[in-house]
């Protein structure tokens, strides 16, 4: 995934310009480029690494003003992560600039035929082959070559253009990866997402899939690919621009950690009204849901483990059978989804390529789609029969923590939500659930009261060179997103693992090398928990375990221990459990001096296979 960024106006400087390009740095930071075309020539530089690097590049060039600008950071895909293969990408005759996110698949028959036909290729990027097709086919608009070059492609892409022949506008173009359009008076702007806008303007159109728009200063023209006009809503955007600021964190990471409470305030404000679960403008309706009998889940990563906590609750709460698959797993099952089933797609940007291909395979056999996303405007939005929205706002670091929380949490809402309509549950149930769920911002903050303990233990464990995660029914996935965080953010080998299968191989690696995480809440497998701890203490395995406040138990068993508060309904454990661990896993990437924002070969969304 890359982001673009793009502007046309009266002018802006190129330093105002690069600050919006970094905000879409968590899409991808390998490499990053700027094109200008100003006075009739057309100004390029390009570097490996982040953004600050194209800063100094540019030097006094920052304070300069540009009236027409392409800007891009890379996540590579095609071609090495270097200068030569860094965007914006030009044509041999060096007068048209190309930006670009996506995957073009067909690039290489593609390449090779204009290899033949007599073009020179610099790069060894997919990308390059559409900057060469619209210079094939220009003539004297560049909106129809751009139009006959991506007739050529297949794949996704996003794409910013500027040509030195026409420099009073710039084309956006959108086919399956994001591309936002921001409309000010100062001027125009296209963006792969809105915290490059917000500094800029509120006002945005949200590009559909297949359109071409024609940004001028003044005006923004917006046509589907066959360049017939389409009618455009200007719409609001909410999210205000602190809220994609640190706000004096050191870290994005550890203020969406710290933001956690905040965030299920928000969705039990919004989806708690009084007695009942209600989610706003629902487009599932009652009598579809009261006969749906299977539910399949899909998703990647993060919310692949929010999915697996909610196969619990749906499977508890709603005597309904759940099957769920990762993405790139589901998308090629050979399986026939009926009307009385329901494909839930979890998805923190709503632009995984993985999960949006599993959602339009799914689509084909007519099964309804809901997403729990938490972007707005985005595809899997666009793509979905009804949308429970996570409203945990801008999440930047690309370690997902409250994206998770609120995912949880939204589909705990919609178990119970499901269950009252299946009349599975009574409401004295509902009630006494609820008024737990109520209390958990409260549990939340009251372990991110602790962290300095949680740090000080995770600075223990920061020289084990890997670990073991161990969790049991409900806290099985538990285990596997504390795996997940630890290894993404501080690079050490870490597995989630049912503790029930600890025999069935995972005990050979066992020693005093290896840090062994056991989730031991006081629920219905804790003796079975307490039995694993015992079998990793007699091997001498170095055990952190993670226990209720009241624990007198399993605490006898490793010195080293998060807590978490004591609850009555163990259904919360999850939500504790994930807070702790995001903390440790935090803490032992910081002792570990690891880029914790933006981990080496990661993006914030992988919107290419
Ligand atoms: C989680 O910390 C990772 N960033 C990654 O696994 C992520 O959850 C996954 O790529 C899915 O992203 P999505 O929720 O935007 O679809």
């Amino acid at each position: 995934m890359c982001g673009i960024f793009g502007y046309v106006g009266e002018g802006a400087s190129f330093s105002s310009l690069i600050g919006g390009l970094s905000k879409l740095e968590y899409r991808g930071y390998d490499s990053c480029g700027v094109a200008a075309i100003d006075n009739q020539k057309l100004f390029l530089k390009k570097r490996a690494g982040k953004i600050q690097k194209l800063k100094e590049g540019l030097g006094e060039k920052m304070n300069k003003k540009t009236s027409l600008c392409i800007l891009h950071t890379r996540w590579a895909t095609h071609g090495r992560p270097n200068k030569i293969n860094a965007h914006p990408h030009l044509d041999s005759q060096r007068k048209v600039a190309l930006v670009h996110n996506g995957i073009i698949e067909n690039f290489l028959p593609l390449k090779n035929q204009l290899i033949k036909e007599g073009y020179k290729f610099l790069t060894e990027t997919d990308t390059e082959v559409i900057v060469c097709l619209i210079e094939k086919f220009y003539k004297k608009s560049l909106e129809d070559a751009v139009l006959k070059a991506i007739a050529k492609l297949k794949g996704s892409f996003a794409l910013g253009v500027i040509s030195l022949d026409q420099p009073d506008r710039v084309i956006a173009v959108r086919k399956d990866s994001p591309l936002i359009i921001g409309l000010s008076k100062e001027g125009n702007f296209l963006a792969s997402d809105v915290p490059a806008l917000l500094s800029f303007t509120k006002k945005a159109i949200y590009l559909k899939d297949q359109e071409l728009a024609i940004l001028e200063k003044e005006r923004v023209k917006v046509f589907n690919f066959q360049k017939k006009a389409v009618k455009v809503k200007v719409e609001e955007i909410k999210v205000k621009a602190e809220e994609a600021e640190k706000k004096g964190y050191e870290h994005f990471m550890l203020k969406e950690i710290f933001e956690q409470p905040a965030v299920l305030r928000k969705i039990l404000f919004l989806y708690c009204k009084g007695k009942n679960v209600h989610f706003s403008s629902f487009k599932l309706r009652d009598e579809y849901l009261k006969k749906v009998k299977k539910i399949f889940i899909t998703a990647c990563g993060t919310a692949y483990h929010a999915g697996y906590v909610a196969k619990y609750f749906l499977e508890k709460y709603c005597g309904v059978v759940v099957e769920i698959d990762t993405s790139s797993e589901f998308r090629y099952r050979k399986i026939k989804l009926g009307k009385e089933d329901l494909l839930l797609a979890i998805s923190q940007s709503g632009e995984t390529a993985d999960t949006l291909a599993a959602v339009r395979e799914a689509k084909k056999c007519g099964v309804k789609v809901l997403s729990i996303c938490n972007v707005v405007g985005s595809s899997l939005v666009k793509e979905s029969d009804a949308i429970i929205s996570t409203l945990a706002g801008p999440e930047i670091g690309v370690a997902s923590t409250k994206a998770y929380i609120a995912q949880v949490f939204c589909l705990y809402l919609f178990s119970l939500h499901l269950a009252k309509l299946k009349n599975t549950i009574k409401d004295r149930k509902i009630q006494e659930i609820l008024s737990g769920l109520k209390k958990t911002p409260h549990y939340l903050q009251e372990i991110l009261n602790d962290s300095r303990k949680i740090k000080r233990t995770a600075n223990k464990f920061s020289r084990f060179g890997s670990f073991l995660f161990l969790g049991r029914g409900i806290n099985y996935p538990s285990a596997l997103e504390g795996a997940l965080k630890l290894k993404e953010i501080s690079y050490i080998p870490a597995e989630g693992y049912p503790a029930g299968e600890m025999k069935h191989g995972p005990i050979a690696l066992i020693d005093e090398y290896r840090a062994v995480v056991c989730i031991a809440p006081r629920d219905q497998l804790y003796e079975k928990m307490v039995a694993n701890m015992q079998e990793v203490k007699a091997r001498k395995g170095k055990i952190l375990t993670i226990l209720n406040n009241d624990d007198r138990e399993a605490s006898t068993l490793s010195r080293q221990i998060l807590y978490m508060p004591k609850v009555t309904n163990q259904d919360l454990s999850p939500f504790l459990v994930a807070v702790n661990l995001q903390l440790f896993a935090y803490f032992v990437a910081k002792n570990r001096g690891c880029e914790i924002d933006q981990p080496r070969n990661l993006a914030k969304s992988v919107t290419v296979e």
